[in-house]
């Protein structure tokens, strides 16, 4: 059975806490669900639904730390030129890519 409807808020705003406090904040709870499961299906489709390379190379945290967060959403958007590695301009804002360099950054699954 579900939980009830408060139960199941909290632990929803509990869930969600970490990742809101370390977003810019205006990104709906909703939306950063979406860019999570844009980043391990979507660009997880070249680097690897859990970021260990393919097409494109691992994603590691240690690696997404010699970006600054600015330098890594940028890349983010404008692609690497000459490679496989699309710029996101066209389907992300510049928040949004804000928010999955941070997430790379500070809540990756391979922080080795
Ligand atoms: C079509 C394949 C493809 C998709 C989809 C893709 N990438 Fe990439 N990505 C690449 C390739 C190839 C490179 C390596 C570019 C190079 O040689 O410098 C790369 C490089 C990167 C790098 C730099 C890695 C490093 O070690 O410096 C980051 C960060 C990155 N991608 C993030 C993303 C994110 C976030 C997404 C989704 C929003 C995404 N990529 C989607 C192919 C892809």
């Amino acid at each position: 059975m579900p939980l009830p409807a408060p139960r199941r808020l909290l632990l929803l705003a509990l869930c969600w806490l970490p990742a809101a406090a370390l977003a810019d904040g205006s990104l709906s709870a909703e939306r950063q669900q979406e860019l999570e499961t844009l980043l391990y299906q979507d660009c997880g489709s070249c680097h690897g639904m859990t970021l260990r390379g393919g097409l494109g190379p691992a994603l590691p945290e240690s690696r997404m730390n010699a970006y600054s967060r600015d330098g890594l959403a940028a890349l983010i958007l404008n692609g690497v030129a000459g490679t496989a590695m699309p710029g996101w301009a066209g389907l992300l804002t510049e928040e949004e890519a804000r928010w999955l360099a941070d997430h790379l950054q500070n809540d990756n699954p391979l922080d080795e």
